[in-house]
């Protein structure tokens, strides 16, 4: 099975060398606006071949449009301009907020589309070699390209799941949550730390072993059984303290800290139902307290 490569970043270059490795695929065209990218993914992989133009590109059974998402659609119309006849081939791409419906155009002419959403970190390629078997793969699109798909991805040991199309904002929103607030929130939680005269490395080594612990207990037990601290407790008054310390220091983060509490709280209520009074008493206070002092 041939496949095209479009757009020779990060990801593409990294699934591209893994499919190739897998034995399963050989690499087809190379193609990136700037060629040099092209020839870094042909020196990665040790195959392909570094095609100058779009209309240069060979024909393949399988194309990954590995551009940056906001491109995806405006390619995918220059590639059914240049190329009328897509009936056999399978084209997909990797965003994890959009469907195969950018496609459209490929599929309007007789293409097979899907989208795969690989939950990975592509930073470093060469890392990503070996760290990519158990990746989780949202896949949705047509049937015969979630087949195809399916069958190639689990072999370089991606975790598939079929997600509906409609459903891929929320997806997303999800991951990016996840992913990108647990940085803002260590962010602030060190930025307070330091404020409160630890030095930024211990501040770090204190922080790694309880963050690290906190997550294996989420996915162990689940959010409930891993809730620790004040709120679930129902000591209202430490939680008054927090609000007081943050409004003297750093009454930017009232807010976040309020909303966040709140979030919590209702956490709480579900797993000490038998603290109901105390957790009150912490809703009464959260309540009453301003988003700003500032
Ligand atoms: N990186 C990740 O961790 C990750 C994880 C999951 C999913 N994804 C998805 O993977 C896709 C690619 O992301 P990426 O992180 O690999 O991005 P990237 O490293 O920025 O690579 C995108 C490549 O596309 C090329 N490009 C841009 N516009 C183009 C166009 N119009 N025609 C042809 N090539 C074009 C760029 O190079 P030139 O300037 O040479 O054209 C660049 O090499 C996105 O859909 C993203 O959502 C990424």
């Amino acid at each position: 099975m041939r496949l095209n490569i479009v757009g020779c970043g990060k990801l593409g270059t990294t699934i591209a060398r893994l499919l190739a490795d897998s034995g399963l695929v050989s690499l087809g065209g190379l193609y990136s606006r700037n060629r040099e990218n092209a020839h870094k993914t042909l020196q990665f992989c040790a195959g392909g071949s570094v095609c100058n133009t779009l209309d240069a590109l060979p024909r393949a059974d399988l194309w990954l449009l590995s551009v940056p998402d906001d491109a995806i659609h405006s390619l995918a119309g220059q590639l059914a301009q240049l190329f009328p006849d897509w009936r056999g081939t399978t084209v997909f791409h990797c965003s994890g907020i959009h469907t195969a419906m950018l496609l459209a155009p490929l599929k309007q002419q007789g293409a097979s589309t899907a989208s795969l959403h690989p939950v990975h970190s592509f930073a470093d390629p060469q890392q990503s070699l070996s760290t990519f078997a158990g990746t989780s793969c949202t896949l949705e699109g047509d049937i015969d390209s979630q087949q195809r798909l399916s069958a190639l991805f689990s072999t370089i040991g991606a975790r598939i799941i079929a997600i509906d199309g409609s459903s891929k904002a929320l997806y997303h929103t999800a991951t990016a949550m996840a992913s990108n607030y647990l940085v803002s929130l260590m962010d602030m939680s060190l930025g307070l730390l330091e404020a409160s005269g630890i030095a930024p490395q211990a501040a770090k080594e204190l922080l790694a072993p309880l963050v690290m612990q906190t997550a294996s207990n989420i996915f162990a037990k689940g959010p409930q059984k891993a809730l620790t601290g004040p709120i679930v407790r129902g000591d209202r008054d430490t939680v008054a303290t927090h609000l007081d310390a943050l409004g003297q220091h750093s009454p930017e983060l009232l807010a976040v800290y309020r909303e966040l509490a709140l979030v919590t709280l209702a956490l709480a209520q579900q797993a000490r139902p038998e603290a109901g009074d105390l957790h009150a008493e912490i809703g009464k206070l959260l309540s009453c307290t301003p988003r700003s002092l500032s």
